[in-house]
Parts: structure tokens; C-alpha cells; sequence
């Protein structure tokens, strides 16, 4: 999703050219011209996936680099590395042979669901650069769907307890939101919520275990006003929101945890089992990896309905207007004031990142740390009747093209998707990964 929202905002860019996107002070541009080639003295960098700068000389600090989407400068002698977007990367369409020397930089903020090869060693040791959801990535995007600092702190859209309190008899709102439509998850979250939702009440309003219709213009589409007034006002309603990620990964936290922070509504977070690291005080959300089943989380959340000083202790943000928070408060005041767009911001950063280590010769091989993601279990199949998580194979199976990738890569061959699905799953049937 934040993918085609930044796609947009790509492509009405383009009409205007680069003048529309502020730069940070330190950043310089000049547009060249698309398709030409130029012989440059700098360092080519190529976008091998349409996405990022393009057709521009950018100075990043001290150094310059060109930065293209154009392939006809894949065969230029100044290009150094070749970046890859990795929701779109496509194993037929790989820039092969793999010149000597030529580094690749991997930027993916999403979900490893759009993409499941990433999760094993064997194909993120093919990059030398990395912009990941993890903090260990050269330019970490764990903050990319958090707005701000002062959207933490604002009360626009909070609601207090009293006042919550009454909505919930007037309007018959359970203590528990639930908004999601996508119900195949690695993570399995439906299965958690179904078995929580025979212990205290939960109003689900999208997809997955609807039980109740959406207010007014949201019923029609919610998704496409996921950032409207509108649904943050929805959202403050209500004294807590699940906020389950659709994979569990350190550091990969959504909009799905900032949304209720930011309104005012308590999360209920199961996502980065390290999310606490992020958060504005360390109890301003619920943990669902603090509980030992959804019985006694819902025992705990009935306690807090109870008694609104326990609630109110994990709403100091709103209530007491403060950040206790070094690492949060830190990364949020790197950013420039006034961005045009967050993503923009850590996007440049990383391809100026890029630029300058190639000035500086500086290279690595990107480990697994920076795409750390738990593999999918049954842990949460209280229903036995329920069949197996159907990720675990789908992850066994990407190990194997991990592993066969590289191979290819390794011999110089390119590789068509069927031939290379056939022999993925030939591998994976006969436990060779
Ligand atoms: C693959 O191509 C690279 C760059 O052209 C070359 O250096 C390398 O020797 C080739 N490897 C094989 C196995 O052909
Ligand atoms: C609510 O919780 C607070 C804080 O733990 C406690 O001091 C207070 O006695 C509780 N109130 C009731 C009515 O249980
Ligand atoms: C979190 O906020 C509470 C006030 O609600 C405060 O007493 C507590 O010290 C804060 N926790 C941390 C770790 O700063
Ligand atoms: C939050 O609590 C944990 C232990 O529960 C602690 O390790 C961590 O340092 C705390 N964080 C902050 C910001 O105080
Ligand atoms: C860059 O580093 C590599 C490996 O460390 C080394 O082989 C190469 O000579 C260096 N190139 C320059 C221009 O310093
Ligand atoms: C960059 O990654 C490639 C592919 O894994 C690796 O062969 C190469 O050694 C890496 N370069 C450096 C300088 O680490």
C-alpha cells in the first residue's frame, strides 16, 4: 500500500520535475537529460526498478553521483551500483552478468509478505547496501509511517476517558477495534483474535472477522482514507485498537501501531517483538507477547476497563504531553522540519548513503540481521481443527530461490520465472535448502 501511495506521488512529481520536492539544505540537483548517455566522471547510479531519483547529478555532502532509472547506463563505465526496489525486483529481469565491482542496494520498507525471498541470508547476502525496516540497515525506515513528534503529542483527535466512556453506551462501541481486510497473513492474526474475542468484546470492521459496518463514506472505502480525519476520529472512539502486523519482524512496525498512538487510542501491538524501543513512554501500548494466552490478555484489558487511572497510565503522551523516549525522540528530530513527504526524506538519504560510500570505497555484504523476520508457526491454532499455516512451505520454498538465485547469478545466467519456479520447487521437494 505505501508503496503505490509513494508511486502516486512519484509520477505527479515527474510532471513538475524536481523543484516539488524539498531537499534537505545540504542537498544539490540538476536535472540531465533522460536517455542520453553522458560521459561523467561521476559515479553512475542506476535504479534497476523504476523508483528514486531520476536523471539527476546530485551532491551528497562532500561527493556527487548521477542517479538514473534509465538501463541504457547499465554498460556505462562510471556505473558503481545498482539499486533495487523489493516489492518489485523480478527474478527474470535481473541486470545479468553482475559486472565485477558493481554494487547492489536492496530499499524495502514493506511487509516480507510482498516479497518472502528476502527473509533468508541466502538472497540478501547478494547486496552490498540496504535500506530496510531494521534499525542495522544503512538507512533504517522503522519510523517511515510515523508522521511526527508533534502527532504523538496532539489531542486533535483524543478523546477522553469520560468521553469515551459515553460513546461506548450512547453509540454501543466494544472497548476493542479491529479494522483489517487482509486475512491471510504469515502472522496469523485472525486466528489470535478469533480466540480473544471470546473473552471480551471487539468491534471488526474490515474483512476479517466483520461483525459490524462502517460509519457513513468509510463503509464504502475505508483503505483509500486510512489517513482521512475521518477514520482517525473513528479510531479515537475507542479506548484500544488491535494493531497486529501481518508478519513478525524486528523493527517492522506500521501504520497499524502509530495510528492509535497518534489519535489516542490504545494499541494492542503483536508485530517487532523490540516495537517498546519505539514507543513514546514503555507503557503506552499493550504487548500481546507479554501475555501467555488471548484469555489472559483479555483478563488484563477488563482490569483497565474497570479502572480508568490504569487506563489513563498508558496515555501519558496525550495526558501529560510528553515523549520520554531518547532513541524515538532522536531519530524524529533528524528529519529536516516541514518535509514534503517522510519517505521522500529516507529515500534520498539512502541513495545519497549509497553515493557516498562508493566515493568512499566502502562495501559489505548485507546479513540477515537487516531483514529479521520470525519464521511462521502454529502458535496461535487454538482451533484444531483449523489446517496448517500455509506460509510455513511458501517460506521453505523462498529459502530455495534464495539459494538458487544465487547460483544463477553466480554462473552468469538469466533465468525465466517458470523454469525457475519448476527447479525451486524441485529443490524444496527434495530438501536441498
Ligand atoms: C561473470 O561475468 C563477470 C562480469 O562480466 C565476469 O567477471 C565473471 O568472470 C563471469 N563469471 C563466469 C562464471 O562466467
Ligand atoms: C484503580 O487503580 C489505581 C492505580 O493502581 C488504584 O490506586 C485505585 O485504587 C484503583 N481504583 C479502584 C476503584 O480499584
Ligand atoms: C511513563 O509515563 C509515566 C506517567 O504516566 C511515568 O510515571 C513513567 O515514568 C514513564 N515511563 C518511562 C519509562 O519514562
Ligand atoms: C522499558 O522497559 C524495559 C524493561 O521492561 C527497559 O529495558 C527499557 O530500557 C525501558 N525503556 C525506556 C525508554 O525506559
Ligand atoms: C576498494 O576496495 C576494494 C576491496 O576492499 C579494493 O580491492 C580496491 O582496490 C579499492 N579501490 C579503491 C579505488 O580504493
Ligand atoms: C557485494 O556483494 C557481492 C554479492 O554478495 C559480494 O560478492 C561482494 O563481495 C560484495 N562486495 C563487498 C565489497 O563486500
Amino acid at each position: 500500500m505505501c508503496w503505490m501511495k509513494f508511486r502516486t506521488f512519484l509520477l505527479i512529481a515527474g510532471f513538475f520535475g524536481a523543484s516539488l520536492i524539498r531537499l534537505t539544505p545540504s542537498d544539490e540537483e540538476t536535472s540531465i537529460s533522460g536517455g542520453e548517455l553522458v560521459d561523467f566522471y561521476d559515479p553512475v547510479i542506476l535504479w534497476w526498478t523504476p523508483f528514486g531519483s531520476d536523471g539527476a547529478s546530485r551532491t551528497c555532502g562532500k561527493f556527487k553521483c548521477i542517479f538514473t532509472q534509465d538501463r541504457v547506463y547499465w554498460n556505462h563505465q562510471n556505473l558503481k551500483a545498482i539499486l533495487f526496489y523489493g516489492s518489485n525486483l523480478e527474478i527474470h529481469d535481473l541486470p545479468v552478468p553482475r559486472g565485477s565491482g558493481i554494487k547492489w542496494g536492496l530499499l524495502h520498507e514493506e511487509s516480507p509478505r510482498n516479497n518472502l525471498m528476502f527473509v533468508h541470508q541466502e538472497t540478501l547476502r547478494l547486496f552490498n547496501y540496504s535500506s530496510t525496516f531494521s534499525r542495522f540497515s544503512d538507512v533504517p525506515l522503522t519510523l517511515v509511517d510515523l508522521p511526527g513528534e508533534e502527532d504523538l503529542l496532539s489531542k486533535k483527535y483524543f478523546i477522553p476517558t469520560k468521553e469515551k466512556n459515553r460513546l461506548m453506551n450512547e453509540e454501543n462501541l466494544s472497548p476493542l477495534l479491529y479494522l483489517q481486510s487482509n486475512c491471510d497473513t504469515l502472522s496469523e492474526r485472525d486466528l489470535y483474535i478469533s480466540e480473544l474475542m471470546k473473552y471480551i468484546a471487539v468491534d471488526a470492521y474490515g474483512a476479517c472477522l466483520n461483525n459490524r459496518k462502517l460509519p457513513g463514506p468509510l463503509r464504502d472505502n475505508y483503505i483509500g482514507r486510512l489517513n482521512s480525519g475521518e477514520l482517525k476520529k473513528f479510531v479515537g472512539k475507542y479506548k484500544f485498537t488491535l494493531a497486529f502486523e501481518n508478519a513478525v519482524c524486528e523493527d517492522y512496525i506500521t501504520e497499524k501501531l502509530w495510528r492509535p498512538l497518534t489519535v489516542g487510542s490504545v494499541p494492542i501491538y503483536y508485530g517487532s517483538p523490540s516495537f517498546k524501543d519505539w514507543l513514546p513512554n514503555n507503557s503506552s501500548a499493550v504487548a500481546v507477547q507479554d501475555f501467555k494466552s488471548p484469555k489472559d490478555l483479555a483478563e488484563f484489558l477488563h482490569q483497565l476497563m474497570k479502572n480508568d487511572t490504569l487506563y489513563e497510565q498508558y496515555l501519558s503522551h496525550k495526558l501529560i504531553h510528553e515523549i520520554r523516549n531518547d532513541r524515538l525522540l532522536e531519530n524524529l528530530r533528524k528529519r529536516p522540519k516541514g518535509l514534503f513527504s517522510v519517505f521522500e526524506y529516507y529515500l534520498r538519504n539512502f541513495e545519497c548513503q549509497v553515493c557516498e560510500k562508493i566515493h568512499r570505497n566502502e562495501s559489505r555484504t548485507v546479513s540477515k540481521e537487516e531483514y529479521n523476520c520470525e519464521k511462521p508457526s502454529e502458535k496461535f491454532n487454538y482451533n484444531r481443527k483449523i489446517v496448517k499455516n500455509s506460509w510455513i512451505d511458501v517460506w521453505n520454498i523462498e529459502k530455495c530461490g534464495g539459494k538458487l538465485l544465487t547460483e544463477y547469478l553466480l554462473k552468469n545466467q538469466s533465468v525465466k520465472s517458470t523454469e525457475f519456479n519448476a527447479k525451486k520447487m524441485e529443490m524444496h521437494k527434495e530438501n536441498k535448502c
